[in-house]
């Protein structure tokens, strides 16, 4: 044992040989929400495989799926498509919020504040209960659309949109970030919006989910394990990968230059985003799922370039890295030709993850254990403090 590390007397003695940088590979607690297969089915949401989720469902049916414990029947599906529809509208004091914003803030920086100020607007804001939980974590399934769209549209001198109660979630989302399209390729858009909205329902342990239920480990409230999650959302690592794929694309600018682009930034040891995972070593079956909406999508816009562009860096991450595109990788393409503004891409996957963070805080408080794990000590030995007067 390093000689550094001496418990205190009553101190329960940590088990230093179980450390591992990142709490790679580490079981930090129990759940029965999403299961990371690394069979066929790639990933399972309460034992349904995404494959078919994402084939067979709305995203309404996967959030009911997330929130509730099981898919739900026709009348249960649509009294919460009703409940949420009907809760399509922000509070005043957010609202004001929204409108007396400057240009130029990230709109991830806007949300964290944002629900953070739904919190404090929540009618059920002082009660903890597992029911109130969850009219708390509807209202933000319906609220943060809102709160996103609309907050972007005012800071870049716009009108946000109405809401619009005849549209189900993924056409709504995709009115009020991008304008509805017409036709075939509007119809394509949508399906490939409510796609990728249950691709990024819930993915078990990862960082913004841990952040979320360590904070709903101490029993916070779900605001405030939900503003947790947002912030640790924002980083490149993370959700904001695929803001930052949209951006290299448009770094890139046409197909013809996606080699020598990617190979430079290869030679100067950069990260290509959208490619890697902490846990699935061998690929992650969302990205294929994804990556055939956005091909669909660039064949019906006419565009090409992004399509192209990206299968060009997949083939040479493939052959140079051995890496495998992540969700975020044509994720962004998807969006790019959806007409979405890059900085929305992180807050779009809000718009989803929200189902998975607020069922893991239900899940956590439901079977609580406060997560408080060791450190490694590696500082300074013990020494004698000296006084500031004795101090060279
Ligand atoms: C997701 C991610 C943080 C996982 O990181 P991790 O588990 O800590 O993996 P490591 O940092 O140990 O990477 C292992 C090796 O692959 C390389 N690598 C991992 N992801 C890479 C990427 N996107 N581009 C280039 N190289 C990458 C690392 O440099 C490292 O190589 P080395 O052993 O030669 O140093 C990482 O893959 C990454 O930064 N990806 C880009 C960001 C992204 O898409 N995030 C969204 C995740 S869903």
């Amino acid at each position: 044992m390093n000689q550094a590390i001496q418990e205190q007397p009553g101190t329960k003695v940590a088990d230093h040989s179980a450390y591992s940088p990142g709490l790679e590979g580490v079981i930090a607690g129990e759940s029965a929400l999403c299961q990371v297969d690394e069979g066929a089915a790639g990933l399972r949401y309460r034992g349904y495989a995404i494959g078919d989720l994402a084939a067979w469902s709305s995203f309404e049916e996967v959030a009911y799926l997330l929130l509730m414990g099981r898919l739900p029947t026709g009348s249960e599906l649509e009294e919460f498509s009703t409940w949420l529809i009907g809760n399509r509208m922000l509070p005043d004091s957010v609202q004001r919020f929204v409108e007396r914003l400057r240009p130029g803030l990230h709109p991830m920086d806007v949300l964290r504040t944002g629900v953070s100020l739904l919190g404090l607007n929540d009618p059920d804001a002082q009660d903890g209960s597992h029911e109130a939980n969850l009219r708390k974590s509807m209202r933000l399934l319906s609220q943060i659309p809102l709160l996103i769209a609309g907050s972007y549209r005012i800071m870049t001198g716009k009108f946000p949109r109405k809401p619009d109660q005849t549209r189900g979630f993924a056409r709504h989302l995709l009115h009020l970030v991008a304008g509805q399209k017409d036709g075939e390729t509007g119809a394509a858009m949508a399906e490939a919006m409510n796609v990728s909205l249950i691709l990024y329902a819930e993915h078990e342990f990862n960082a913004s989910t841990f952040a979320a239920r360590v904070t709903a480990s101490t029993l916070a409230d779900l605001h405030g394990a939900i503003t947790a999650a947002v912030a640790t959302l924002k980083g490149p690592l993370h959700g904001g990968a695929n803001e930052a794929v949209a951006s290299m694309l448009v770094e890139i600018g046409s197909p013809e230059r996606a080699e020598a682009w990617v190979r430079e930034a290869l030679l100067n040891k950069r990260r290509i985003m959208g490619f890697g995972h902490r846990v699935l070593r061998q690929g992650d079956a969302r990205s294929a799922i994804i990556q055939r909406h956005a091909e669909r999508l660039s064949q019906l816009c006419g565009d090409s370039r992004w399509y192209e562009m990206a299968s060009t860096i997949h083939r040479i991450m493939r052959e140079e890295k051995g890496l495998h595109p992540n969700l975020d990788f044509y994720t962004a393409v998807a969006y790019l030709l959806m007409g979405i503004p890059r900085e929305l891409s992180t807050p779009l996957f809000v718009c989803s993850r929200i189902t998975g963070w607020c069922a893991h805080v239900m899940e956590q408080q439901d079977h609580n254990r406060l997560i408080r794990p060791r450190a490694l000590y590696r500082g300074p030995a013990p020494r004698a403090y000296e006084p500031l007067d004795r101090r060279t």
